[in-house]
């Protein structure tokens, strides 16, 4: 079996003799080390190896890692090292229940950024010295460039500044993907050329990441397939706030502010955000082009259904219920998708000049239009705030959409004052709730908080936000009134009472 595997997928003669289990590769790793894994909303990151190192942290070997990775990873890498207490810096973003509780509880240092910062950022050495790159592959070409699977993240940087590779070649994952990936790496400044991508289909690089074959340190074969998340069905809610964007994109068509196959779509990652671009299944739009640094299962209803001719982005994440599936009928989407390294697919360069729409999801929003992604009640952190800030302040158009209150009521999703900011009134453009859409461009602070606590905020909530609104008006200074010391008073009364209702 493992003979087959290595003819089918592993074609540089000089690399087979470093085949070994994934027990021998996680030798290589050492305390204090800072590796860079490939994987991206768990999909296409390294499994094998990294169960291997927890194993050896649980048989009482001290070994604290600080793991970059693209964005959110499986529970065998984020959850399992977790566990074993191996996880002690983790950039940029996460998913994990376990890694977040870590992060909460002061046991994992954790820094949520921009994920189009993170490769420059690792080119410039800021994060130190990359020791190993562990990255997933269907294959490795002949002269040792290595095919990546179902997600880029940052691989190419990764492989190009560790001392050494690691690779697991992933049989799950179908020979087919070789060709769908576009590898194309900026240089440091001042040598950095513009980035030739003019129209979301444009493919500028290789389709595998270049690797000096001396670097390889150890071929890891295996068959774990990726882990990726379930998305919730599309509800009443979640219907509706796909019907009110749709409503507010038909009307910038009417008005001429967009042609009636729009510009490229970014769309966030969640439940919320698959159900909201899945409600364009429905819409009259048509040969729409996908520029986002993650495609769910809405986009292949999308492009099941036509209505999206091409799709580009650094992962592909398919739920459970679908991978195999996906998986079997890989051809019949093999030309219309697209993987770039997240240097490339959140670049705000290309962001800008495609003119994406940028739809990511809000936790909260707040009167004037500032948004929290990440932060649950200002402290307690969520996932992070993955490429959301990198699309929304090079967008076309920026969209944040959330329900308009969370668990059961007891929230309001539209307060006085977000309880920790992602994405600043200055980058906000539209907010969509299951309630209505509020335009705010344009508009002043206080025109802003007039549209969106009339057309966004839950029935039950408004009059305590207009109450509050009108208090802040009686102040001196009213540009953007506030009354500051009742401004997170809603928090407060949450955590003290368990509703943000006054009783
Ligand atoms: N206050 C407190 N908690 C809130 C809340 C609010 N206003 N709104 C939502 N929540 C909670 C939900 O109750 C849920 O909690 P649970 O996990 O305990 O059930 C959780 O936040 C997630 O909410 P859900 O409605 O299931 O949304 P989602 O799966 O669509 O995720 C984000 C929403 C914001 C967490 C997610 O989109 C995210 O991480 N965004 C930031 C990253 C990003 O935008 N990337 C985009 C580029 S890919």
């Amino acid at each position: 079996m493992q003979d087959k595997v290595i003819q089918e997928r592993l074609k540089c003669e000089a690399l087979k003799s470093k085949v070994m289990t994934a027990k021998e590769a996680a030798k290589f790793f050492e305390d204090g080390m800072l590796v860079g894994c490939s994987g991206f909303t768990p999909a296409g990151y390294p499994k094998a190896v990294p169960l291997e190192i927890a194993k050896r942290a649980e048989n009482g070997e001290k070994i604290e890692l600080s793991i970059i990775t693209g964005a959110s990873v499986g529970d065998e890498l984020d959850g399992a090292l977790s566990r074993a207490g191996v996880l002690k810096r983790r950039y940029p973003y996460q998913t994990n229940k376990d890694s977040r509780n870590g992060i909460n509880n002061n046991e994992i240092q954790y820094a949520d950024m921009h994920l189009s910062h993170v490769p420059q950022w690792v080119q410039y050495g800021y994060f130190g010295k990359m020791n190993i790159a562990l990255v997933e592959a269907v294959a490795i070409t002949e002269d040792g460039g290595i095919i990546p699977s179902t997600s880029i993240g940052n691989s190419d940087v990764f492989v190009e500044q560790a001392d050494m590779v690691i690779v697991e070649i992933n049989t799950s994952q179908p020979l087919d993907l070789i060709g769908i990936h576009d590898i194309y790496t900026p240089k440091k400044p001042p040598h950095r050329k513009a980035i030739p991508i003019e129209k979301a289909t444009d493919k500028i690089g290789t389709t595998y990441i270049p690797c000096d074959i001396n670097k390889i340190a150890g071929i890891v074969i295996t068959d774990i397939k990726d882990k990726t998340r379930a998305v919730a069905p599309i509800d009443e809610t979640s219907s509706k706030m796909a019907k009110n964007l749709i409503g507010f994109l038909e009307n910038e068509v009417k008005e001429g502010r967009l042609g009636k196959n729009l510009l490229p779509f970014q769309s966030g990652v969640g439940s919320v955000a698959n159900a909201v671009l899945g409600g364009l299944v429905d819409s009259e739009f048509e040969d729409l082009l996908v520029y986002s640094e993650v495609l769910q299962d809405s986009v292949l209803d999308l492009l099941d259904a036509n209505k999206v001719k091409f799709a580009s982005a650094t992962s592909l994440t398919i739920s459970p219920e679908r991978l195999d599936a996906f998986y079997n009928n890989f051809s019949d989407y093999k030309d219309k998708l697209c993987l770039r390294p997240q240097g490339i697919s959140n670049n705000p360069e290309v962001a800008r000049r495609l003119g994406v729409i940028a739809m990511n999801t809000a936790i909260e929003v707040d009167i004037f239009g500032n948004v929290n992604s990440t932060n649950i009640m200002g402290s307690r952190m969520m996932n992070g705030i993955g490429g959301s800030g990198d699309f929304a302040r090079n967008a076309y158009l920026t969209i944040f959409t959330t329900e308009s209150i969370a668990k059961n009521g007891d929230i309001s999703s539209i307060v006085p004052m977000v309880s920790h900011h992602d994405h600043t009134e200055h980058d906000v453009m539209v907010i969509v709730t299951e309630q209505g859409v509020a335009d705010l461009r344009g508009k002043s602070p206080k025109e802003r908080a007039k549209l969106i606590i009339e057309n966004c905020a839950h029935p039950e909530y408004k009059d305590m936000l207009w109450d509050y609104f009108n208090k802040a008006m009686e102040g001196k200074y009213k540009h953007t009134p506030h009354v500051i010391g009742e401004a997170l008073s809603w928090h407060d009364r949450f955590l003290k009472t368990g509703s943000m209702k006054i009783k």
